[in-house]
């Protein structure tokens, strides 16, 4: 059995390595080298990833793509997507060439609002509480003024801070909701920091504070932290052509494909099962993007997942319709980013990210990243709707099932071309490669 271990984090990156492959892996040295294999020794790579987080002992790679053609508010843009999963780009990359050659899409910011709380336990009387609130606000913009004095030359900074009654929840709790303008950055890091710094200043104050009976005075503050629901960060894009358009390699009319994406829509929009299915395929866009942007795509996510349910019941992300022949396709959605700050610059590859999207604003990337998230949408009901997603999902899938099954270059170029006119299931695609290895 294992024993715990004592100071991990105090051992050298070979001891760790070590450690666990001796105590958690039946093949210590093929685990030492496969942890080598990702590693970039002595460099100065290397020494920056280690200091991204703790305890490291190797890199995790996924893949980067780029999905080119995207024609948003009439400018063109490469989108870099980091992403494991087969078919996402290329769907992506498909979806921004249809709509390429209908106008492109088309992308505003409809707030930049961030949020933070101070939760506490009062037990006094709420109109004193009201008014010793209303008395320290200027004490507390004042006592954060350190923190924020380069936000606010950014032209950000706090936009208000109110108190909050919650006592039909939870008996004797308060919050103080604060509003924050981050400009470029996603601002985690400056909301927390004030968020604690009013917290102190509240308790401070309440010591002073000649409204307050003694036993009145004892505030218990419970926590001090930003929300990654941010409905007021909003970002809405789309799409519209008319219906004719949306012709079809296939066999369908582009009335019965536009009949049943807004079909599609209205499915996912009142069936909870499908609608989580339905936004997965969204966030497939738009993880992509966050997460190649350098963005906390688990905060992205929380956020997304609380609007998509903001009606009491969780529904689509996207809408359809079809009015006066034309078909529109659109989608809103809080989406808190930031181009400063963070990791945004200091991972090399985020950096390039970046550069490729030529330097955006936080709301220039709050646009492409709901357009990449609509695209794929789209991309995904537009296959549902006609020829299904598998046909397509596993041609792409193709080359994965070839490398686990150990096939060679030739190999794969042999059966890519094979499988271009047949169905590649798991069972045909191992069939075909027996078949060849026997021929
Ligand atoms: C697969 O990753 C995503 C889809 O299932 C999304 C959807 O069903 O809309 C294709």
């Amino acid at each position: 059995m294992v024993q715990p271990i004592k100071g991990f984090s105090k051992l050298s990156k070979e001891d760790k390595i070590d450690w666990v492959a001796r105590n958690y892996t039946v093949k210590p040295e093929d685990t030492k080298e496969i942890l080598q294999t990702y590693w970039h020794s002595d460099s100065e790579l290397q020494k920056l990833h280690d200091e991204f987080i703790e305890n490291t002992i190797s890199n995790f790679y996924l893949p980067l793509g780029i999905a080119p053609n995207f024609l948003i508010n009439g400018e063109l843009y490469a989108i870099p997507m980091a992403i494991e999963e087969s078919s996402v780009v290329a769907a992506a990359s498909k979806a921004a060439k249809f709509w390429l050659e209908r106008g492109g899409f088309s992308a505003r910011v409809l707030g930049t609002e961030k949020i933070g709380q101070v939760h506490f336990i009062y037990k006094g009387d709420p109109e004193k509480l009201q008014a010793f609130i209303s008395q320290i606000k200027p004490q507390l913009l004042k006592d954060s003024s350190e923190i924020t004095k380069n936000m606010v030359k950014r032209g950000g900074g706090i936009t208000d801070i109110v108190l909050v009654d919650k006592r039909d929840a939870i008996e004797n709790y308060y919050q103080l909701h604060a509003t924050f303008e981050t400009r470029d950055a996603m601002g985690a890091n400056f909301i927390n920091s004030c968020l604690e710094q009013f917290a102190n200043t509240m308790l401070r104050e309440t010591e002073n504070y000649k409204g307050f009976d003694d036993n009145e005075r004892d505030i218990d503050v419970v926590m001090s932290i930003l929300s990654n629901y941010v409905p007021g960060c909003l970002v809405r894009a789309e799409v519209s052509c008319p219906v004719a358009e949306l012709e079809d390699e296939e066999s369908m009319t582009a009335e019965a494909i536009a009949d049943k994406i807004v079909r599609a829509v209205r499915i996912a929009q009142a069936e909870p099962y499908r609608a989580v299915t339905h936004n997965k395929g969204i966030m497939n866009g738009i993880d992509a993007v966050v997460l190649a942007t350098g963005n906390d795509f688990r905060a992205v996510e929380a956020g997304i997942h609380a609007y998509a349910a903001r009606g009491g019941s969780y529904s689509s992300l996207t809408n359809a319709s079809i009015e006066n022949g034309i078909f529109k396709f659109w989608i809103e959605i809080p989406l808190a980013l930031g181009t400063v700050g963070g990791l945004t610059r200091l991972h090399p590859l985020v950096n390039l990210a970046l550069k490729i999207l030529q330097n955006p604003s936080a709301e220039d990337l709050m646009k492409i990243t709901a357009v990449a998230g609509l695209a794929q949408n789209f991309a995904a009901m537009r296959s549902l709707v006609t020829t299904g997603i598998q046909q397509g999902h596993m041609k792409m899938h193709l080359l994965n099932i070839l490398n686990q099954m150990g096939a060679n270059d030739d190999e794969k170029k042999t059966l890519v071309h094979y499988f271009r006119e047949h169905s590649a299931t798991h069972g045909a695609v191992m069939e075909a490669l027996q078949k060849l290895r026997q021929d």
